[in-house]
């Protein structure tokens, strides 16, 4: 065993072999996926962040040594190994490597607490507690290669439509989306809060003159549920525009997510084979309902929604049934949208509030937001909250804040249309829920 990689570096990952390359000398460097030792002949799958590649040590063509060092490799160590590619059509990617040199950069501890060759099938909460080998299987590490190509998408798209990006502070004094969904923390000898959402701050940016804002950072909920779609700390992609309405923000929200959708699957055909994923790019323009015809389709369908109601699970699943991919949900009732929302000028108990769904599945919500300042301390007011936290905000409101429109859209939730994951867990590398704080 060795420390250091001393003067060994890697030529190549395992996917950039090929037959063409017969003869040629390489280094690899990876982990011992599996071993199989064939007393005259060692097989080593080596797997490293790309693919997997076979290490053939016959003892006729090596040293007793070598195939010694071979034979005590352990599963899951991290070994480097020099060799001469061969041309090997039952070999993964069609080569072997006849070794020449190994070197284990650090052993395995054994048994292994998870079994990262997919072999032996584990709940997902020894997963997690070993997510570090979890993560070392392709089809795991294949969701967050899509995530992070979505996030990519998703950034380019908006810094290309003229927003900026901008980071809003997630240590906060007030609450924004509703009262109880809050984490407290002392901050000094005064009681604050993890932020719920950046709305008030991306809200502030309109009354700066920079227009077109966006952030993707975390979001903390208090929320105590337990379920495949929640969790307490996520990442909300968040966009707000100025001299604009509801309409604007819906076009730019479906138009991005028809664009990450895209991209995605144009760039990560790998990934979503590993995964199994048939990606489908929605059409443009995504359906828009209204909230009185949902309550219709899920009463139809058996399920009980009066109005003024919020969407139940059941409400949900029975919408999901009827709805096939993605499809926004406009006029939603003002009672159940935060104070922040428009309400219909000729018919207050209506909003220019909307949500994007995608089957059973809310993904993004958004609204025109109202921008006059007596307005909102009236809406603030009326949803029992004290105009007197929200001072410094109401004040950006006093001094020429254009209308504006905006929306938030849930990184893990949209990273589940795409990857077909059913539990929100699969879409975060150290997911964070009502039992787990640890890894
Ligand atoms: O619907 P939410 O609470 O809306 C807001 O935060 C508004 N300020 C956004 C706006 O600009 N109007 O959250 C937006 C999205 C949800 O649709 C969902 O995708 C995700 O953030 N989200 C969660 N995802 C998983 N677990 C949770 N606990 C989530 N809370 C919100």
């Amino acid at each position: 065993m060795t420390d250091s990689l001393g003067d060994w570096k890697r030529t190549h990952y395992s996917q950039e072999l090929d037959e063409d390359m017969d003869t040629e000398s390489v280094t690899l460097m990876g982990w011992v996926h599996e071993i199989r030792d064939l007393g005259g002949i060692i097989f080593v799958l080596l797997r490293d962040r790309n693919g997997i590649t076979q290490i053939t040590a016959p003892s006729k063509k090596i040293t007793p040594e070598l195939l010694e060092q071979i034979r005590k490799f352990k599963k899951e160590s991290v070994i480097a190994v020099k060799g001469t590619v061969q041309g090997s059509p039952k070999a993964p990617g069609g080569v072997e490597i006849i070794p020449t040199e190994v070197k284990v950069l650090n052993e395995s501890k054994q048994p292994l607490p998870l079994d990262p060759t997919e072999k032996v099938r584990a709940e997902i909460d020894t997963r997690l507690d070993s997510r570090y080998l979890d993560l070392r299987k392709h089809s795991i590490s294949a969701i967050f290669k899509i995530k992070s190509a979505m996030l990519h998408s998703v950034r380019i798209y908006l810094e290309e439509k003229g927003f900026m990006e901008v980071n809003t502070p997630k240590l906060v004094g007030s609450a924004t989306e509703g009262g109880t969904e809050l984490f407290p923390i002392t901050y000094f000898e005064r009681e604050a809060f993890l932020g719920q959402s950046p709305q008030l701050y991306k809200q502030m940016m309109m009354a700066t003159g920079l227009d077109k804002v966006f952030e993707i950072a975390p979001i903390f909920r208090a929320e105590e549920h337990d379920t495949m779609r929640h969790l307490n700390e996520v990442i909300s992609i968040d966009a707000e525009m100025a001299f604009a309405d509801q309409e604007d923000a819906m076009n730019l929200l479906e138009k991005l997510v028809h664009n990450a959708i895209k991209e995605v699957k144009e760039n990560c055909q790998a990934e979503l084979e590993d995964l199994g994923v048939e990606l489908e790019v929605p059409e443009l323009p995504f359906p828009r309902l209204e909230y009185d015809e949902v309550i219709d389709i899920v009463n139809s369908r058996g399920v009980s929604l009066s109005h003024g109601e919020d969407l139940s699970r059941a409400a949900e699943k029975a919408l999901g049934e009827a709805m096939d991919g993605y499809y926004f949900i406009t006029n939603w009732p003002s009672e159940i949208k935060p104070f922040y929302v428009m309400p219909h000028e000729d018919a207050p108990e209506k909003s220019y509030a909307f949500d994007l769904m995608y089957r059973d599945l809310e993904i993004s919500s958004g609204a025109t937001r109202v921008h006059q300042h007596d307005l909102l301390v009236e809406q603030i007011k009326s949803k029992g909250l004290n105009p007197d936290s929200f001072q410094r905000y109401l004040a950006a409101f006093e001094y020429g804040m254009p209308p504006h429109a905006g929306w938030g859209l849930g990184a893990e939730r949209f990273t589940m249309c795409i990857t077909g994951m059913k539990n929100i867990r699969e879409t975060v590398l150290f997911p964070r829920d009502r039992r787990r704080l640890t890894p």
